[in-house]
């Protein structure tokens, strides 16, 4: 696919009227913390008949990072007390709350409890991902006749932009409040070299939520060197809450019936196989635990998305049978990472969690791409624009199982 074949009309829609109805912090904006709430924070209700949830934005700061700059705190909140918390470190979702079947609500992201913890390296949670998220073999790729070294910060290959990804960046951000959703517009301007990426590259990501109950995640970015780019958002789920158990018994289904191969070091082969009678099989819904053992070191695969032309298509559903939540993502994106939190293992850089405590499920272009002809472009050049769109729609059902067993040749 062609860089160009990636932008996408629509968004450009989007974000032209998130710039007319932008606000932030004005007295004529009912939704800024000077108007609606002098200590700049407003909590929607989670006690049904104290307070009336409303659509609103709020920010204030909570933290100085390391550069002696400002964190700022968002938390957008819409009429059904549906809550979602970003920070402008790394445009990072930090919690978010819906409620279960029977109206609880808790908070279903994994994060850290101190500000802080996020200047550190650690597991990316609901974290912005970028330069290139996911892998690119040996650190290296090339650009016509330039090649290129990254940080080899997952040996012996990049991950996730390198030592200090946009993840553990300072952005910037503005509220935006729109009819039936509010949202934060954050802003990186990723300079020329950083990273050893080549091209100062201007990166836009807006969190909105709606009062359909959807996290809207809409991304843009422009470049003034060919360069590549592959943004992703990596919320870790876990639908019964965070912290409350491991997500195996989840279910999920996804649209996909090819998956991207890796060899031992998390690269993908350059094949593409089929999920058919295997344990990658999730076409239809299946406890994500059902038959994890059965790979090796867990899932954290690239998983093909069917049908992907660059149009907002529904690719996952996770279904808790536990609080009866249940989340789907669409996307515009042509791959979908399934991960299942291996590497958490209790540790404070870990946040506490253990292992398998959240999955993740990070739409992308394909790891590698930058080496691997046959994958789609993730190439960006100047004079054209980078769009990708993911919603996570969140709602809940009654108890009972949907899933049956899936035929696996390994059993
Ligand atoms: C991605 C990768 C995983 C892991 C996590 C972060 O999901 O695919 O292998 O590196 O990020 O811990």
């Amino acid at each position: 696919m062609s860089s160009i074949a990636r932008h996408n009309p629509g968004l450009v829609l989007l974000l032209g009227l998130a710039t007319v109805l932008c606000g932030c912090g004005s007295q004529d904006d009912p939704a800024s913390p000077t108007a609606q709430d002098p200590a700049g924070s407003s909590a929607p209700a989670e006690v049904p008949g104290t307070v009336e949830p409303q659509l609103a934005v709020t920010q204030k700061q909570v933290a100085t990072d390391p550069d002696g700059k400002p964190v700022v705190l968002y938390q957008l909140s819409n009429s059904h007390g549906m809550q979602v918390d970003v920070i402008s470190w790394g445009a990072t979702v930090v919690a978010l709350r819906v409620p279960d079947r029977d109206g609880r609500f808790d908070n279903v992201t994994l994060g850290f409890e101190k500000t802080e913890s996020y200047f550190e390296p650690g597991p990316y949670f609901g974290a912005t991902c970028g330069r290139y998220s996911n892998r690119i073999a040996q650190a290296a790729f090339s650009i016509g006749d330039h090649d290129f070294q990254l940080a080899t910060n997952n040996d012996p290959n990049h991950l996730h932009g390198g030592d200090q990804g946009f993840n553990r960046r300072a952005w910037s951000g503005k509220t935006i409040n729109l009819e039936s959703a509010v949202g934060v517009v954050l802003q990186l301007v990723s300079p020329d070299g950083q990273e050893n990426y080549p091209g100062t590259l201007t990166v836009d990501v807006t969190y909105s939520l709606t009062e359909n109950s959807e996290l809207r995640i809409d991304y843009k970015a422009t470049t003034d060197k060919t360069t590549v780019l592959n943004l992703t958002n990596h919320c870790y789920w876990n639908l019964a809450g965070a912290g409350q158990g491991s997500i195996l018994e989840h279910q999920l289904t996804l649209d996909c019936d090819n998956y991207l191969p890796v060899d031992e070091t998390l690269i993908p082969t350059g094949e593409t196989a089929t999920v058919a009678k295997t344990p990658m099989d999730f076409t239809s819904a299946q406890p994500i635990g059902s038959r994890i053992e059965k790979v090796s070191g867990g899932y954290d695969h690239c998983y093909v998305i069917n049908g992907a032309d660059g149009t907002l298509r529904s690719v996952a559903e996770i279904f808790d049978p536990a609080s009866g939540r249940v989340m789907e993502i669409l996307t515009t994106e042509p791959g979908i990472q399934f991960y299942t939190g291996n590497f958490l293992d209790g540790k404070p850089a870990n946040g506490d969690y253990q292992k398998h405590g959240g999955f993740c499920l990070e739409c992308q272009h394909f790891p590698d791409s930058p080496n691997q002809p046959d994958f789609p472009s993730t190439l960006l050049e100047p004079g054209l624009t980078y769009t990708q769109t993911t919603v996570h729609r969140f709602s809940v059902r009654g108890e009972g199982s949907q899933a049956q067993p899936a035929e696996t040749q390994t059993d």
